[in-house]
């Protein structure tokens, strides 16, 4: 079964709504992502200031916005047009300056060499050609350019995780839509094997996962099920950072060749 992709355009005036099931991507997520991100940046000797920055995928903005908070000159790209307004007009509440473009992934409208940094957020296991985005990426990426992603590996303990629990049985999920399919996700060979093919060498792997107790994860969904907690405060229960095991999320970086 195809993923659903369209719930970006019907959901997606309300990234920004800790009621709304999208805003659960940002709670811990978004700082825990951001946190690694700066920390890789850091290790690779990497001012933030000034860089041309191109987040692909972006839907709200969540990673966007932090980017451009450190001095970072952001252009965000979405195939979904009501995410893309929804990032303008939040951006701009803030007086924050991003640049944004419906686009996709696979096509990127930007010339070769033009950014310093580009990421993919929990985009990956949503694209319909992985292989393409990736090289799109690594073609609008500078010489020594620096990519950033996190994404979904696919083992079991993912599809326990994301598919039976927060997307298939009736008293946890999430959601009630496919939002994910198992097919999708990306072991950290494929997408290694993948990055080589155009460019990028992988830096590092690193966990994303909850930090909070198995107990205490699943009693929150199904209060988030009954309506009794929104989607932002499960977000910040879940407690997402770096975790040892790879099984579930991970993040990591890879660099273009000099
Ligand atoms: C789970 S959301 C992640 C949003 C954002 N990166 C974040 O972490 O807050 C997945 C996003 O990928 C976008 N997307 C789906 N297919 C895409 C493609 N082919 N190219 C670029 N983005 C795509 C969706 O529209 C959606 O906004």
């Amino acid at each position: 079964m195809p993923i659903d992709n369209a719930i970006y355009d019907r959901l997606g005036s309300g990234w920004w709504d800790e009621s709304n099931p999208l805003n659960a991507l940002n709670g811990s997520f978004t700082p825990a992502r951001f946190a690694y991100f700066r920390d890789v940046l850091d290790r690779l000797g990497r001012d933030p200031g000034g860089l041309r920055v191109l987040d692909i995928g972006c839907g709200g903005g969540f990673l966007a916005e932090e980017f451009a908070r450190i001095g970072c000159r952001v252009v965000g790209i979405d195939p979904s047009e009501m995410s893309i307004r929804t990032a303008r007009q939040h951006a701009s509440a803030y007086s924050l300056k991003i640049g944004y473009a419906v686009c996709v992934g696979e096509r990127l409208v930007l010339p070769d060499g033009s950014v310093d940094l580009a990421y993919c957020c929990d985009v990956l296991e949503h694209v319909a050609d992985l292989d393409r985005v990736v090289a799109e990426t690594a073609r609008v990426l500078k010489p020594g350019g620096v990519y950033l992603f996190d994404t979904i590996n696919r083992t079991r303990a993912s599809k326990l995780f994301f598919i039976k629990l927060l997307q298939e049985w009736r008293l946890t999920r999430m959601i009630d839509s496919d939002v994910h399919s198992w097919a999708m996700f990306i072991k950290p060979t494929e997408l290694e094997e993948i990055l080589r093919r155009h460019g990028l060498r992988l830096g590092e792997v690193a966990g994303l996962g909850p930090r909070a107790g198995a107990v205490s994860l699943g009693w929150n969904f199904v209060r988030v099920r009954l309506g009794r907690l929104s989607f932002g405060e499960a977000s910040r229960l879940m407690d997402v950072g770096r975790v040892r095991r790879v099984d579930l999320s991970y993040l990591g970086y890879a660099t273009k060749s000099l």
